[in-house]
């Protein structure tokens, strides 16, 4: 090859990154309306961040990544426990956390800013960021292995009900949450037909129900889940 050719390579190949980085830019900016929902930036939401910063949530925990890496992270919070799991955590943490080994301090949060804090999270929640960061959950809710051992094995459902946030709020053995009531022996008062509907749709057994839809959950998870709970006596 020629010097001339490798210079002719080099040129080409350069202009025509930098034409696609330009391209790819302008195409990312012109998507952040739509991907971020910026039309629904209400007045809440705003005060919810204003609340976010009063508090300094942000010392423990990240949000879109930034923050502290104490505590979870909040970008998906809503989706994990709901607008009552929220309430229930900011208001009361010393009993929503009592058996966690980290601690979130009570801040006598007002109830209205409560309530801007749910409407920013969910704005929050709702940004088109292809699921990045990675929520910080599964390794809190392994806790209370001693469960599976208790439950003779770690069966499929026993592991669902481990892996998947259902210990955020509720307990077996007397260790897990306490937003829910506990579950030792939710199959004396439930058949199977009525935990499974349960799970998928709180309402559609209960109205008031304040636990939210368990929608991540596979419907092979979904049924391994109800065996498990249904044979709780
Ligand atoms: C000093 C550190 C600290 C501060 C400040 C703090 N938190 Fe927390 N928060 C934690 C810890 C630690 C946990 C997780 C406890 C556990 O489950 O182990 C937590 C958990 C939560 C959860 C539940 C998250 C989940 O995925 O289950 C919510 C919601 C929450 N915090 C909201 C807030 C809000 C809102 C503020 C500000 C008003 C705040 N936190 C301030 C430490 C903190
Ligand atoms: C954010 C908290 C929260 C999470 C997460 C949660 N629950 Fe619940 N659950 C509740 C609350 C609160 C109730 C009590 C009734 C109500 O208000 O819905 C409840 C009730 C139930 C009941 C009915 C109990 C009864 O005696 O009537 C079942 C069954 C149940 N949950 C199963 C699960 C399973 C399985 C998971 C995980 C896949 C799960 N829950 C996750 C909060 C939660």
């Amino acid at each position: 090859m020629s010097q001339k050719t490798a210079f002719r390579i080099f040129i080409i190949g350069t202009l025509a990154s930098g034409v696609l980085f330009l391209a790819l830019t302008w195409d990312t900016h012109r998507q952040v309306e739509t991907l971020s929902h910026a039309d629904k930036l209400s007045p809440q939401v705003i005060a919810g961040k204003r609340t976010f910063e009063k508090y300094n949530c942000n010392d423990c925990h990240t949000i879109l990544g930034f923050g502290g890496y104490y505590a979870p992270d909040m970008t998906r919070v809503v989706q994990r426990v709901g607008e009552e799991g929220i309430r229930f955590r900011v208001k009361n943490p010393e009993r929503a956390f009592a058996d966690s080994w980290r601690k979130m301090p009570q801040q006598h949060v007002s109830d209205a800013e409560v309530e801007n804090l749910i409407a920013f999270f969910t704005w929050v929640g709702n940004i088109n960021n292809g699921d990045w960061p990675p929520q910080d959950s599964k390794k809190r809710m392994t806790r209370g292995e001693e469960i599976a051992v208790a439950a003779g094995g770690l069966s499929p459902g026993a592991a669902v009900f481990q892996n998947r946030g259902c210990m955020n709020c509720h307990s077996l053995h007397g260790k897990g949450g306490t937003f829910g009531p506990p579950l030792d022996t939710v199959g004396r008062r439930l058949d199977l037909e009525r935990i499974e509907h349960y799970i998928r749709n709180p309402k559609s057994i209960n109205p008031n129900a304040k636990m939210p839809p368990q929608k991540d959950l596979s419907e092979k998870e979904l049924e391994e889940v109800t065996k498990f709970l249904a044979g709780l006596k």
